[in-house]
């Protein structure tokens, strides 16, 4: 239920001031854009595909000429992508050789709950001392299941296709986790989507988005990892709201340069920032913009296109966009603009057009007819949830019905199978994204969804004091899951809660 007696004194403000860098920052579309590398499997028994990833330090030159620490899955940030099929189960075996314990989770994966990385389901490093498992507040959960060095992860992906990401979700410590580089992608492909003849190959890129700032040193700066910046006045609030830094990355690189084709390509945009939100925006060197025509969400493919100038994207969320770079003459170049941003937050990428060519790609007029549709009436009940801050543990904290994160107490508790409708309630910005399942936007606002809202979603961004409704059905697995703000500080910061499906 909502609390109505959150009485609070000192609410932060939503956004934090953001960490400035301390080293020279390159100029922008100077480094070219890096795809991360495909995964190779280490083996395809039983019609599963087995992966093996070491989490462990690596150092990478992020910024040219400076070398960055960095928490790492095999080695580079973002992590391999890896790519699957629906229905074509994915077996991944972590092993943990970084400083601290680790949690993966797929995010937007349909998952069993022993798998799905729940945040005191801990892979514990070699030589960790059991005690110190319990750095958190209320760590203690008698059914986390800790293992040493490795843990199997198994994911059915019996799902529509889409792009998921895989990142660290331990209990009150993910933010600086995927801050320090723990986020990479995996992408689930079907013989239905390959044959709509969207851009492929070459012409389809993975771009996560994610800010961060650099130390003098050349690690990246964390508030909460740097015990002598928290002390300082006015750092702890913007690590309160969320952690934002000056340097925009895709895919590692700082405002990269990609070379394309006059073509169409598909954008399969994930923002994987900590707290940042963008508004994107594609503008060719004269201020024209191009269309982005969205083709997919969070969840996989649109019924149909949606054509947007500019596209709001909250942490989290994906966008499956094409954008047809054919109109743009060769030599031309198309920024990709952050209309939130302000000074180099503005800029994020930039396409250069290279040459014209062939182009034989398509964006059918229909993507999909299998999107699950719900009606209200469909709904056996409705809940609501308040996201706001307050007080935790004798501080400031985030709070889902006026609850900070306990893994030890049950939250809200679905029978599988049941559609329900779910309000939410937002005092500032909260992207609220939910685990096991997609839902559809019913409102916002009281108002019918945004454009953005098409198609299935796992994360819904609110707006500052915004309620919305969301509708799904709880299907696919019984267990303990959960819902959260992916703003990751919020999250740290108590705004999670417990979804059991029975
Ligand atoms: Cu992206 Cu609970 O996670
Ligand atoms: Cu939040």
């Amino acid at each position: 239920g909502v609390s109505t007696s959150a009485a609070l004194a000192r609410r932060p403000s939503h956004t934090g001031a953001e960490l400035r860098s301390a080293v020279p920052l390159p100029p922008p579309f100077q480094v070219p854009l890096p795809v991360p590398a495909v995964l190779k499997p280490v083996g395809t028994a039983g019609g599963a595909d087995r992966y093996e990833i070491t989490q462990r330090e690596a150092a990478a030159e992020i910024l040219p000429g400076v070398r960055t620490p960095l928490w790492t899955y095999e080695g580079t940030f973002p992590g391999p992508t890896i790519e699957s099929r629906r229905g074509r189960p994915v077996i991944v075996t972590h092993r943990n050789e970084l400083p601290v314990p680790t949690v993966v989770h797929l995010h937007g994966g349909r998952t069993r709950a022993d798998s799905d990385g729940y945040p005191t389901d801990l892979v514990l490093p070699d030589g960790w001392v059991d005690g110190h498992a319990h750095g958190g507040h209320g760590m203690h959960d008698p059914r986390a299941v800790v293992t040493r060095r490795t843990r199997d992860y198994t994911f059915p992906l019996d799902q529509r296709p889409t792009m998921l990401w895989y990142h660290d979700h331990r209990m009150d410590f993910t933010a600086p986790a995927i801050w320090r580089g723990l986020a990479g992608l995996q992408i689930v492909r079907d013989d239905a989507e390959e044959a709509l003849g969207l851009p492929a190959g070459r012409r389809e890129l993975p771009l996560m988005i994610a800010d961060r700032a650099f130390a003098d040193d050349g690690s990246l700066v964390y508030p909460a990892l740097d015990p002598a910046l928290r002390r300082r006045p006015g750092v702890r609030e913007p690590y309160l709201a969320g952690v934002l830094g000056d340097v925009i990355l895709v895919n590692g690189a700082p405002w990269p340069v990609h070379e394309v084709d006059a073509a169409r390509y598909r954008l399969r945009i994930l923002n994987g920032s900590n707290a940042r939100h963008y508004e994107l925006e594609a503008v060719t060197d004269d201020g024209r913009p191009l269309a982005l025509v969205q083709v997919g969400a969070d969840q996989g493919l649109l019924a149909a296109p949606v054509t947007h100038r500019r596209l709001p994207m909250a942490p989290a969320e994906r966008y499956d966009v094409v954008v047809d770079f054919s109109s743009v003459p060769v030599g031309g170049r198309v920024r990709l603009v952050n209309r939130l941003g302000s000074g180099r937050t503005r800029d994020v990428m930039a396409f250069r057009v290279a040459r014209r060519v062939a182009d034989d790609s398509r964006v059918p007029r229909v993507l999909s007819d299998d999107l699950p549709v719900w009606r209200r009436s469909d709904a056996v009940r409705v809940r609501e949830f308040s996201f706001r801050a307050g007080r935790m543990h004798g501080g400031h904290g985030w709070l889902i019905g006026g609850l900070p994160f306990d893994p030890a107490r049950s939250d809200v508790t679905v029978r599988l199978d049941d559609v329900e409708v779910w309000r939410l309630v937002a005092d500032v910005h909260h992207p609220v994204h939910l685990h096991l399942v997609g839902f559809r936007v019913l409102s916002r606002g009281g108002r019918p969804p945004l454009p953005h809202d098409a198609g299935l979603k796992d994360t819904i961004s609110l707006r500052p004091g915004e309620s919305a409704e969301i509708i799904t059905r709880f299907d696919g697995y019984r267990g303990r899951y959960l819902f959260h703000c992916h703003n990751a500080e919020h999250e740290d910061m108590g705004m999670m809660a417990n979804l059991e499906v029975i």
